[in-house]
């Protein structure tokens, strides 16, 4: 049967095309997928390929390489895949082999995974530097096994250089088709979400939580893009929490970050709602001061803006809220300061946002401080925008108001950067505290 790819062949084409521009035709390119896990013993973890595999010509299966050479005229793109096999197929599934990967694959050729040494000794013998992607355990392996020794490995692939910078740029900027499968994946993941609102009461386990979502991914032909967090109480604290084993309180607040995936697109959504349906005060205080900052990041996420800004507005409102609550004490000039540690990295300790796209913290990205540091926005970018305040209970490292401890709150949202401003692709998930409110009590 006819596989459905989730992009034309034209836009595979036009993705290796645009690449290798900026290749000379006396190199080569090779693109790995990643290993296959091992969860225990003969039992492995799901396998997702490598992201510019998928980015390149949307190839799902392990053992795979993807090589693009230059004959002179022409690059000539080649998947080294499994080949067909009757006894493995039994037991682990279908293969399309070298007959479906050349048949139905953005490529001119496809070859059996077991010649790969053999032309990779041919390409060596041209003194060809060879740019790839990342060299996992399985592309090792299948050269060492025809070598003498693992030492001659590095000396076998001596003249190799980083290709995922070029590809990155690439991907930074998604198409149209592209956009769509985020669209698809943040729809699921607020409806998911939205879901979790609803069915909320106190004394649930953070794992019902967790259950809702993933249940709503699953029925949607989806998966999580990444462990779901979800923290109630101080758990809420905790940046990546993800035992999500614990009881949610009555009073308590649960941050829930979640997103899933479609066609290898991520979506990544953070909403904080309390338990019972009803912010304390103090919740509330601390929720609006992150709902204000993660506006005014939004607002910043325009055309030909700095990648830093969104960080800069979030930062102002945050250090200004907590200096209002009398949470920090000092002028807003020291708080801020020359590189953004001033006093609200105490509680709020992680950067604005990334980009996102077949990774959830995508490729071409960046922050203050990074070797890279980070584009101007572009349209066609995505990137998420997640500002949070952290008071957790056990630090005894910084003073934290009694009133406040426990209290940990995050909003993130996914952002398209258009020449329109920025829109919010997450927004039918709600963070008014009204609608969050009502949402929970009216289930
Ligand atoms: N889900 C991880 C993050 O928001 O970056
Ligand atoms: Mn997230
Ligand atoms: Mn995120």
């Amino acid at each position: 049967m006819m596989p459905k790819l989730p992009f034309t062949k034209s836009e595979y084409e036009q993705r290796q095309e645009s690449l290798l521009n900026s290749i000379s035709k006396n190199d080569i390119v090779i693109i790995t997928t990643n290993d296959v896990m091992i969860r225990s013993n003969d039992v492995n973890y799901s396998f997702r390929a490598n992201s510019y595999m998928l980015y390149l010509c949307g190839w799902e299966e392990e053992n795979s390489i993807l090589l693009m050479e230059n004959n002179g005229s022409n690059w000539i793109k080649t998947l080294y895949v499994n080949p067909t096999n009757t006894e493995k197929e039994i037991w682990e599934g279908r293969r399309q082999g070298v007959e479906g990967a050349r048949k139905f694959w953005p490529v001119d050729n496809a070859k059996s995974i077991h010649s790969l040494f053999q032309d990779l000794v041919v390409v060596k013998s041209k003194n060809k530097k060879i740019h790839i992607n990342q060299k996992p355990k399985y592309f090792v392996d299948l050269i060492v096994e025809n070598l003498e020794s693992r030492d001659s490995f590095d000396n076998f692939l001596s003249n190799v250089n980083d290709v995922n910078i070029l590809i990155d740029k690439l991907r930074v900027i998604k198409s149209n088709a592209e956009i769509k499968h985020m669209r698809a994946s943040c729809a699921i993941a607020s409806s998911a979400i939205i879901q979790a609102m609803k069915k909320s009461y106190s004394g649930m386990g953070e794992w019902e939580l967790q259950a809702i979502i993933e249940q709503f991914y699953k029925m949607n032909k989806s998966q999580s893009s990444y462990i779901p967090i979800i923290g109630g109480g101080d758990n809420s604290t905790i940046l990546h929490y993800k035992k999500n084993n614990s009881v949610i309180e009555e009073g308590s607040l649960v941050l829930v970050d979640a997103g899933c995936e479609i066609n290898g697109y991520a979506s990544d959504i953070t909403r904080t709602w309390p338990i019972n349906g009803t912010f304390t005060k103090e919740q509330k205080e601390i929720y609006k001061i992150v709902l204000k900052a993660q506006k005014a990041a939004i607002e910043s996420c325009q055309v030909g803006f700095d990648w830093n800004k969104m960080h800069e507005s979030s930062v102002l409102h945050i250090s200004e809220g907590l200096l209002e609550l009398g949470i920090i004490d000092t002028d807003l000039g020291d708080i801020i300061g020359e590189n953004f540690d001033g006093r609200y990295r105490d509680f709020f300790m992680h950067g604005t946002g990334h980009l996102l796209g077949l990774d959830v913290h995508d490729v071409g990205g960046g922050r203050k401080g990074d070797d890279n540091p980070g584009p101007s926005l572009q349209p066609g970018m995505i990137v998420t925008v997640e500002p949070g305040l952290y008071f957790s209970k056990w630090r005894s490292d910084v003073s934290i108001p009694d009133k406040y401890a426990g209290i940990g709150i995050r909003i993130e949202d996914d952002i398209l950067i258009t020449e329109n401003g920025p829109e919010i692709i997450t927004k039918s998930c709600p963070k008014e505290i009204e609608d969050i409110e009502v949402l929970i009590r009216n289930k």
